[in-house]
């Protein structure tokens, strides 16, 4: 059995001071995976990926992120390991223009000036971005934002994937295009998290379904 990429150890979590949305949940996610966590508005599937992403800190029990205590690790090593695209993705979006929202990852990271322009080029065209390189991040479309977030995720080449209800404001055509961009990911060996309701994008990329319902998991099916 290899080595999980992501575990949960006995997990539970409260916003501020109310009732724990999850309460005392293990789980082991595998870099190898696609799992589609499903389950009704409200069972809390945002709630745990943000844990499993690192945004929210667990209240008690640990998450272990390739064997590491996730509480010793800075959000921006986490976010090396881990991409995670937020179910509103306007909201992770903050630079001015489409170029400098992808580059900014690469810059941080000190590349060389052609090194960032070959990989920013590479993912504006992966992501059908090309033509909207100077457009102001602000004026674009729900959809033209999540493929702008997700090419900026994907080009600090995490191992390991989380998206909150990728498909909504897409179209047939751009839900296949995100669809056939997973699929070769997962090809690459990049283990994904995605939650979703929706049924027809899933079964074509799932190794595993986990649903949730009331902040637990009430089905786990390989
Ligand atoms: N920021 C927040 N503050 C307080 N309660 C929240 C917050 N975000 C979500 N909740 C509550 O946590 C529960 C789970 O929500 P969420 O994780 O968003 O579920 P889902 O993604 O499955 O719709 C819901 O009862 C929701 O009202
Ligand atoms: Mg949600």
């Amino acid at each position: 059995m290899i080595d999980p990429y992501i575990e949960l150890d006995d997990v539970s979590f409260a916003y501020k001071n109310n009732m724990p949305i999850i309460d005392g949940l293990s789980l082991k996610l595998f870099g190898n995976q696609f799992t589609a966590i499903t389950g009704p508005n409200g069972s809390g599937k945002t709630t745990l990926g943000k844990i499993m992403a690192g945004i929210l800190r667990p209240r008690k029990g640990r998450v272990m992120i390739c064997g590491k205590d996730s509480a010793q690790m800075k959000l921006g090593e986490i976010g090396q390991k881990i991409g995670y695209l937020f179910q509103n993705p306007g909201l992770q979006i903050f630079a001015p223009t489409v170029r400098e929202e992808v580059s900014f990852a690469l810059e941080l990271k000190e590349y060389g000036r052609e090194e960032i322009e070959r990989e920013v080029n590479r993912s504006l065209r992966d992501f059908d971005l090309s033509h909207l390189e100077d457009a102001f991040t602000f004026k674009l479309s729900r959809g033209e934002k999540q493929r702008l977030a997700i090419a900026a995720v994907l080009v600090n080449n995490p191992g390991f994937l989380i998206l909150d209800e990728p498909t909504t404001g897409l179209d047939m055509e751009r839900r296949k295009v995100l669809s056939d961009i997973l699929f070769s990911l997962k090809k690459k060996g990049i283990g994904m998290a995605v939650i979703s309701h929706d049924r027809a994008f899933i079964s074509r990329l799932a190794d595993r379904t986990i649903k949730m319902h009331g902040g637990e998991i009430v089905e786990d099916k390989t």
